[in-house]
This record gives C-alpha cells, sequence and structure tokens, in this order.
C-alpha cells in the first residue's frame, strides 16, 4: 500500500514488480505505473491489480521511460558521479531542444502555456539542496532580465512560514526525484493557497510532477549518484529557456536580447564539455586540497550563487567543512578564520564585479590564504600570485553557471575519489529524502 513514500510497480511475463523508484525496474521493464497516495496493489505472478482505499479496482495509468537499460549502469567509469558529470552535455541537450523553436524558447509541446506567465507579479523558487542552488540562479537571472521580485525558500523553511500566497504568485517547484517531502509539503501549500504552480523535476510522473498545476521535465535521464551533477545543470537550462519565454510574454526582451540569451544556452552543452576536456588540469588542482579540513570559496552575486552549489558538492562528497561565501562579507567576521595555507576557491566570471572580487581574493591572500582561482577566459587577474588558475570558456556572464559548475563538481570528484572514499554514496545520505 502507497502512504506517502514513493511507489512504483509493473508487471510483465517475468511477474509482478514493485520498487521506490523505477530506475530499479530498468532492467525489467520501461511501462510502470506510479502507484497513487493510498491506493493498495495486489501482485500475483501473472497479474497486478490496484485497488482504491474502498476495495474499487482502479487501472493503473502506464507511464514509458525511453532510458536505455544501460542508463542506469556505470558504462566503464569508475562511479556514477563521473558517468553523470560526462553525461552533462548530452543531458542539457536533451533538455534544452525539444524547447527551442527557430530561435525563440517555445513549451506548447509541454503543455504549458504563455498565460501562466502573464499576471504574475512575483515568484517564489522553493526547493531543496542542490535545487535550491539551481533556483539560486534562476534568481540572479529572472531579477535581471524581467525585473520581478522573486524568493528562493528551501521547502523545509517555506512550509512551516505561512507564507504570502495568491493567484499572481508563480511558485517554481525543483526537483530532481520529484519525491522530496519538503518540496512535496511546499508544493501542496502552494496549491492550496492558491498560487500558480510549476515544476521543474528529472523523474516522469512523480508526486511533485504530477501534483503541479505545470511541469517542466528535465531530460538527464536517471542519475544515481547521490551527489546530484546532470540534475542541477539540466534544472538551470530548464530555468534559463523558461525565463527566456516569460521575458518575451512580458515584453522584456526585444528580438535582439532573445537572440542573445537563446543563442547563449545553446552553447551551454559544448562550454561544459570545455572544461570536461580539461579535467586532469582539475585533478592536479584537487590534488591540493586532499589534507584539507576547511575551506572556503569565495565570489559575490551569481558567482556566490554557483559557489554555494560548489560547496556543497565538495563537503558532501569529500567531507571538506567547505563554505561558500559572499566575498564582500568575509570581513565581517569570517576572515578571523583565514590563516596560513587556508585552501581558497575564488571565482571571477561576472565583469562587472571583478575589481570588487580581485580585491577580495588579496584580503584573503595578505593572511596566507592557498588560493585557486576559476575565471572566466578574458578576465585579466593582474599579476597576483595565486596557487592556480582554472581558465573557463567565455559565456555571457549570465550563462557561466554552467562551464564554472562543471569545474567545481570535478574538484569534489576528484578530491573524493583520490582520498577513497565511496563517492556515489556518501556517509549519512541519502538520494532521495522523503522524510521530514
Ligand atoms: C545534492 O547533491 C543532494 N543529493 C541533495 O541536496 C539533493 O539536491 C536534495 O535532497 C534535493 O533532492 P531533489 O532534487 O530530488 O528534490
Amino acid at each position: 500500500m502507497r502512504n506517502a513514500s514513493p511507489l512504483v510497480a509493473s508487471h510483465t511475463e517475468d511477474g509482478s514488480f514493485i520498487a521506490s523508484d523505477m530506475v530499479a525496474l530498468l532492467k525489467y521493464t520501461k511501462d510502470y505505473f506510479v502507484v497513487p497516495e493510498e491506493h493498495i496493489v495486489v501482485m500475483k505472478a501473472d497479474s497486478i491489480t490496484l485497488y482504491t482505499m474502498d476495495g474499487g479496482v482502479e487501472e493503473p495509468k502506464m507511464l514509458h521511460v525511453d532510458w536505455d537499460t544501460t542508463a542506469a549502469q556505470k558504462g566503464g567509469y569508475d562511479f556514477f558521479m563521473q558517468k553523470e558529470i560526462y553525461d552533462q552535455p548530452e543531458a542539457l541537450h536533451n533538455t534544452i531542444m525539444p524547447r527551442i523553436h527557430n530561435g525563440h524558447a517555445d513549451f506548447s509541446a509541454d503543455n504549458i502555456s504563455d498565460d501562466i506567465f502573464k499576471g504574475v507579479n512575483r515568484v517564489i523558487v522553493t526547493a531543496c539542496g542542490t535545487a535550491w542552488h539551481a533556483g539560486l540562479v534562476g534568481r540572479h537571472l529572472i531579477e535581471a532580465m524581467i525585473r520581478i521580485p522573486v524568493t528562493v525558500e528551501l521547502a523545509s523553511e517555506f512550509r512551516y512560514m505561512n507564507p504570502i500566497l495568491d493567484e499572481h504568485t508563480l511558485v517554481v517547484v525543483i526537483t530532481q526525484s520529484g519525491e522530496t517531502a519538503d518540496s512535496l509539503a511546499a508544493l501542496r501549500l502552494a496549491n492550496e493557497r492558491g498560487a500558480k504552480t510549476i515544476s521543474i523535476v528529472n523523474v516522469k510522473g512523480s508526486s511533485i510532477a504530477r501534483e503541479s498545476d505545470y511541469v517542466l521535465y528535465t531530460h538527464a535521464g536517471p542519475e544515481i549518484a547521490v551527489a546530484s551533477t546532470k540534475a542541477y545543470t539540466t534544472q538551470m537550462a530548464a530555468l534559463f529557456a523558461l525565463i527566456g519565454r516569460m521575458a518575451v510574454v512580458r515584453g522584456a526582451f526585444n528580438e535582439e536580447q532573445e537572440k542573445a540569451f537563446v543563442d547563449a544556452l545553446m552553447q551551454a552543452p559544448d562550454a561544459i564539455q570545455q572544461v570536461l576536456d580539461r579535467k586532469e588540469e582539475m585533478h592536479h588542482i584537487a590534488r591540493g586540497l586532499l589534507e584539507a579540513k576547511d575551506a572556503f570559496m569565495l565570489g559575490r552575486g551569481l558567482d556566490y550563487a554557483i559557489l554555494l552549489e560548489g560547496a556543497l558538492k565538495l563537503k558532501e562528497v569529500s567531507y571538506i567543512h567547505t563554505e561558500a561565501y559572499a566575498s564582500g562579507e568575509l570581513k565581517h567576521g569570517t576572515i578571523a578564520l583565514i590563516t596560513e595555507k587556508t585552501p581558497v576557491v575564488a571565482l571571477v566570471t561576472q565583469e562587472r564585479v571583478r575589481d570588487k572580487e580581485l580585491s577580495n581574493i588579496r584580503e584573503v591572500q595578505s593572511r596566507g590564504a592557498s588560493v585557486v582561482v576559476l575565471v572566466k577566459d578574458g578576465i585579466d587577474l593582474a599579476d597576483a600570485d595565486y596557487t592556480h588558475v582554472f581558465t573557463l570558456p567565455a559565456m555571457d556572464d549570465v550563462a557561466m553557471a554552467f562551464p564554472a559548475s562543471a569545474a567545481l563538481q570535478l574538484l569534489a570528484y576528484y578530491v573524493s575519489m583520490d582520498r577513497g572514499l565511496d563517492v556515489d554514496k556518501p556517509r549519512n545520505l541519502a538520494k532521495v529524502v522523503t522524510v521530514e
């Protein structure tokens, strides 16, 4: 019987199957159904029957995944996290291209009408963990391009904060699994309060996908490693495309601006591939962190949002206590922790705050920090002596999250691998948090 936690089921000539996640069924079948809340499944060798709680028989709504059976295998990689990092160019392409027609973002195939963008006077993004970080990047873009207020709420907070919502609020729920308990509760609250809801989800037919007014699927394929990578970059790509459409519908983009925005998104897969092609350079940088107990990541604006995810990646797979800091905030206390050789990763991709970021880097260098700089190609770092400089392929500032995130994912992966840790299944963590 299904009671809150996700359940999927299927029946083939080999018998009946039930699991918490479709990935577990993939080697037996690509056709399955989601067991609805408070329903009972009777499974026999030659049949499977779905019942409501009052004993009525219900016809299951069958779903089909077009993943090939190898999608949930390592495919020659050492770890799923490594494979999923390298899946990203294809995952981004599969997520972006079905939504771009003749150079315009177009969601008609997703049954997302332009009406969802009209009459909206504020946006609330709510999610957990990495998905929340994707929302932070989205907020920068929406506020910069469309000039409406956006808040990005942790779902575990949102569900208890008695939020102010109405029909003019667009609530965006971002989730890889579509089953995270806090995010599902946040969605249900938004629905109850009359907000318009759209979810960005990777797992077809999941609870959050089914209970949102609209759903925009990422086509990342199954993500097995606990540490989310391709789900994050495809969530950002989906947000990017939605924002492009919203800006056109609300008259915030002229033709030239729309073209530049869509072109930047279309370059994302290649920009990530360029970073992946230089993986050994990132592996060399990772070796400098192997003995670290603490690490800081510094950036401003969009760089700060990107580094919050970079810090989560590093801490959750390497167990190094890593904190991302808005570099302008460091001097208000935390710089007391910077001492000789403290590892610092600085991100410099946003031209308009470059000078300020460089001056903050010099502040930590003068206290002995060992600084690795990830910098957008073409930005002059001046002649300071850094431990390493990794140049990121240049894109429009708004799209730099794609190459920067790939570099930070590689950093985390190599530190964890070289520390001999279980990269795919870090201690204490589950892939889907279906409890509070
Ligand atoms: C990220 O690497 C973690 N696995 C975790 O923070 C995850 O992003 C979070 O639990 C949200 O999961 P969801 O996207 O499936 O809702």
